[in-house]
């Protein structure tokens, strides 16, 4: 097996909406299942619609939400399952908090400034923020606490995606959890 450490990791993407949190995790995954690395993959805005369904964006709900996707995290990573998870986990005692509890904690920050996501507005939702439509936004009601010392800085603006997966499995491997023949693996078939 290709994961040659145990428990698995949690690589979590933490930054505004519109960093590129979701795109990038999905080809995070997608990299780590070409590789048979056994991982699953948990998004906020599908966690939202059923483990914390009914929370809001209060800072206190926010605290609960990511508590609880770093407990099932947690749970997966004691059975050999590594995550990558994709939340945009504003406030950094919250994340220091995952760190103390998670054995194998990699803090990924998806960095992209705020006019670029505001100019992205993939989802239209800045757009409301700013007209005050929806209260408590990160970024424009609600504060975001960048990482002060993340263990990975993905700049998206400046980084394609192709680049932004290599620095995870560059340092996935660094970190032991990708063996030497999987990263050969990934040049050859052009995932890095
Ligand atoms: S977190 O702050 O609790 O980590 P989470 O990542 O689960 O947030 O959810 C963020 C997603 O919810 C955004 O991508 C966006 O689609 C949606 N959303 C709805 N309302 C807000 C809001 N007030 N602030 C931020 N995101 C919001």
């Amino acid at each position: 097996m290709s994961n040659i450490k145990s428990p698995g990791f949690t690589c979590w993407l933490t930054g505004l909406s519109g960093a590129g949190k979701s795109t990038l995790a999905v080809e995070i995954v997608r990299a780590l299942e070409h590789l048979s690395v056994p991982c699953e993959y948990l998004d906020g805005d599908i966690i939202r619609t059923n483990l914390s369904k009914g929370l809001g964006f209060s800072c206190e709900d926010r605290k609960t939400n990511i508590a609880r996707v770093g407990f099932v995290s947690g749970l997966l990573n004691k059975h050999g399952i590594n995550t990558v998870v994709a939340l945009i986990s504003p406030y950094r005692d919250a994340r220091e908090q995952l760190r103390l509890n998670l054995p194998n904690f990699i803090e990924v920050y998806v960095d992209a400034p705020l006019e670029v996501c505001m100019e992205r507005d993939v989802k239209g939702l800045y757009k409301k923020a700013i007209a005050g439509e929806i209260p408590e936004f990160t970024g424009i009601s609600s504060l975001y606490e960048p990482p002060l010392n993340p263990d990975l800085i993905l700049k998206t603006h400046k980084e394609t995606i192709a680049e932004c997966v290599e620095k995870v499995l560059r340092h996935l491997f660094y970190r032991g959890f990708i063996t030497q023949a999987s990263m050969a693996m990934a040049t050859v078939i052009k995932l890095c």
